[in-house]
């Protein structure tokens, strides 16, 4: 069943026409004619997730959000989506852009924004001139700026271009940034519920997300909690990349097991060249990396499944993320220290700087990990590794701390003997020909 993407094949959707006549802006239309407590009860009632990679309940989210008389109050987008392996916000921009400006239409309304942003990042840099189109023809059609279709709300929707800093996906930091200064995380709380753009109570939620709302108003909030399997509702977009034969964006069902998803040709396709399956990060570059035999069999012996709670079954130990849904495979050529290190270096280089731990943690596992991949590691490096990697987790401002330990842990958990073949074949590992993976 596709929720988002049902309308993506139909030619010329990216313009207002073509999505009015194909059903779009229904969801702004039933909205209106609710109260805003009743919209935000609806997708309570879905059980939507956020889809940026926390998932935290939306709905929940919602309700949180402090209502002080007299201050405005913002919704923010976060399109900052920069996490390695993720690119399924750029699918929905690029070619859908009015499932995200009608869902961002009745969540403003739901929240009581007037003044909504989308912040993406500066990579997408052809990508906000499509939103802007998308924006303008929607107001001249009568469904953003003063009394939208009569009802006496106004909306305007700004698109704020980030500069390419990943730390900026960070709610706070985003904030910051879209204020205009550096993008340094704020400690939480407060959280921007009560406190976020301008200190004022603010919402951020991620594009999956807020493209959500669309369906889960056009069906009813309960018809789509009925969909999925436990606490993971509705679907979900995965950007599957690596050592796929059909990498790409994909909307699935959390029931689809891991497997399925693979090496079945209506996904994935499997692993080109016939090559084995070594490994898998399944939810964007932060979250734990598996092997083969734990990524397809949870602890318990069951296949695991696409979904929030199977991915994560058996915590850290045995499991893995659902996490923002950047699917990258590994196939039996790939080398996982140098994996390793190549995203050690993308956090030390995005780290903002402002703790000790996660400043000078990811530097040293940096080179940490590039001395063993250079064969100039010693055993006791493997053991210095986990051990910054413990110091760092938990103990920073914001998640990149924690994002930049996390596959370092997975990795010596999981692939100990290769770090160690490493330190023992210096020679064998420099000079060995890895395969390329993509993402
Ligand atoms: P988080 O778990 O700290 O927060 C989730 C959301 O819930 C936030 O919006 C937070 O403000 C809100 N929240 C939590 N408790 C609250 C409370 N008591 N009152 C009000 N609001 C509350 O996680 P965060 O920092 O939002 O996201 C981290 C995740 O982002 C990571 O798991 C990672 O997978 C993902 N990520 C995604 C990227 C992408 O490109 N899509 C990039 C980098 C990370
Ligand atoms: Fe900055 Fe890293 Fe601290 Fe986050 S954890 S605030 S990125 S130094």
């Amino acid at each position: 069943m596709k929720l988002l993407l049902d309308k993506a094949h139909i030619e010329g959707i990216r313009f207002f026409d073509t999505y009015r006549k194909n059903g779009g802006y229904t969801a702004v239309e039933k909205a209106l004619k609710m109260s805003p407590d009743e919209v935000v009860e609806e997708v309570k009632k879905s059980g939507l997730r956020g889809r940026g990679g926390a998932g935290f309940p939306t709905g929940l989210k919602w309700s949180f959000l402090a209502k002080p008389e007299g201050i405005p109050r913002h919704l923010v987008c976060n399109a900052d989506e920069s996490e390695p392996g993720t690119f399924k916000d750029r699918y929905l921009m690029e070619f859908i852009p009015h499932l995200l400006i009608e869902g961002l239409i009745v969540s403003s309304y739901a929240l009581g924004s007037n003044n909504t942003y989308i912040y993406i990042r500066g990579e997408y840099a052809w990508i906000p001139d499509i939103l802007e189109q998308a924006i303008e023809e929607a107001r001249s059609n009568g469904w953003l700026g003063k009394n939208i279709q009569g009802s006496g709300f106004d909306c305007e929707i700004y698109v704020h271009r980030g500069a390419g800093a990943y730390i900026c996906g960070e709610e706070t930091a985003l904030l910051e940034s879209l204020e205009g200064k550096r993008g340094n995380p704020r400690i939480k709380p407060p959280f921007p519920a009560v406190k976020g753009a301008w200190d004022r109570p603010t919402v951020v939620n991620n594009v999956e997300t807020l493209a959500a709302v669309v369906p889960i108003m056009n069906m009813g909030g309960a018809a789509y909690g009925n969909i999925g399997v436990g606490k993971s509702t509705g679907t979900k977009l995965i950007s599957a990349c690596g050592n796929l034969n059909k990498p790409g964006v994909y909307e699935i069902p959390f029931d689809l097991s891991v497997e399925e998803f693979i090496f079945s040709d209506e996904w994935c396709g499997g692993i080109p060249n016939g090559k084995r399956l070594k490994a898998c990060i399944p939810g964007g570059s932060s979250v734990p990396i598996l092997p083969a035999s734990l990524l397809l069999t949870t602890s318990t012996g069951e296949k695991r499944l696409m979904n929030y709670e199977s991915l994560s079954e058996g915590g850290f130990a045995t499991g893995s993320m659902l996490g923002s849904g950047g699917f990258i495979v590994l196939d039996e050529d790939q080398c996982v220290v140098k994996h390793t290190y190549t995203l050690a270096r993308f956090y030390r280089h995005e780290s903002c700087g402002q703790c000790s731990p996660c400043r000078e943690g990811t530097g040293w596992m940096e080179k940490i990990l590039k001395n063993i991949e250079d064969g100039r590691g010693k055993m006791s490096d493997i053991d210095l590794l986990w051990d910054i990697q413990r110091k760092i987790e938990g103990n920073t401002i914001c998640p990149l701390g924690d994002a930049a330990a996390w596959p370092v842990a997975a990795a010596i958990r999981h692939f100990r003997d290769e770090f160690e073949w490493h330190v023992t074949n210096p020679q064998e590992a420099l000079t060995r020909n890895y395969g390329l993976a993509n993402y």
